[in-house]
């Protein structure tokens, strides 16, 4: 089996609320410039997997985070937020143009974002250039998700995560935010790891896969594992016998 530089890198990580453990202790990487499907039963974890990558959460004391070998937390936050860009299902939108979305990282920072550059990055995610003045709130779910990835590139993020960005789409639109994200992987060599509840989805765009059982990565290796896998939770998972 290949061995991969790990963009980001799980030590003992655990995570609990008020004392109730939420997930882990979990070892484990994210290789870098790979596409990593992130699977498991609903409530497993993975959400709060994904919102430990980018600092949204913080692990429990004694675990290790660290992203392309440094500690997470002696990142600073808005380098770490560039760093790791992330999309969400819904694709959440501030009032405005597409434009004024697609600024919005740079607006933060107190940058401009010309407006030839943003018809770039719209037509790099196959909108077309009058796109930018639409109303973000007349868009449909395909194009807000593609905006919202735009937006991440916008930052030149190096790592990606998104939770269920296509679960709210139909199968058009799916295929097209699919094809989008694996160019986006070999243009920019961009680390990618998505959460997914479409097992057929996870071996066919991932390289490399994660499955979460009750806050346990419980299997980890090359997408092919979901089709044979070992452990016999995981085997119950892909069954469709654990939701
Ligand atoms: N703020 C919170 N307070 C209490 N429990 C929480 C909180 N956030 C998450 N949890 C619990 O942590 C566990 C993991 O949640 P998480 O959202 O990471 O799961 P998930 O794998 O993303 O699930 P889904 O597939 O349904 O999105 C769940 O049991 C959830 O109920
Ligand atoms: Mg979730």
């Amino acid at each position: 089996m290949r061995t991969y530089e790990p963009a980001i890198h799980f030590k003992d990580v655990r995570y609990s609320i008020d004392g109730n453990p939420i997930i882990g202790p979990i070892t484990g990487s994210f290789p870098a410039g790979q596409i990593t499907t992130l699977v498991g039963p609903s409530g497993a974890g993975k959400t709060t997997v994904l919102k430990l990558c980018n600092g949204l959460l913080t692990p429990d004391s004694g675990g290790e985070i660290l992203v392309e070998d440094r500690p997470i937390g002696s990142m600073e936050p808005t380098a770490l937020r560039r760093k790791v860009g992330m999309a969400l299902q819904d694709a959440p939108m501030v009032n405005g143009s597409v434009y004024d979305n697609l600024s919005l990282p740079l607006r933060l920072q107190k940058k401009e974002l010309p407006e030839t550059d943003a018809v770039s990055w719209l037509e790099d995610v196959g909108l077309p250039a009058d796109y930018l003045h639409k109303k973000a709130t007349e868009l449909s779910g395909g194009q807000r998700q593609k905006v919202s990835i735009a937006r991440t590139l916008v930052n030149h993020s190096d790592i990606l995560l998104m939770d269920e960005i296509t679960s709210a789409l139909d199968r058009g639109s799916r295929r097209e935010i699919e094809s989008l994200i694996t160019r986006i992987n070999e243009k920019y060599g961009t680390t990618i790891i998505w959460i997914t509840h479409n097992l057929e989805q996870a071996t066919s765009i991932g390289d490399y896969t994660w499955v979460l059982i009750a806050g346990e990565l419980v299997e980890t290796g090359e997408s092919g594992i979901l089709e044979d896998p070992v452990d016999e939770r995981v085997r119950q998972f892909v069954r469709g016998e654990l939701k």
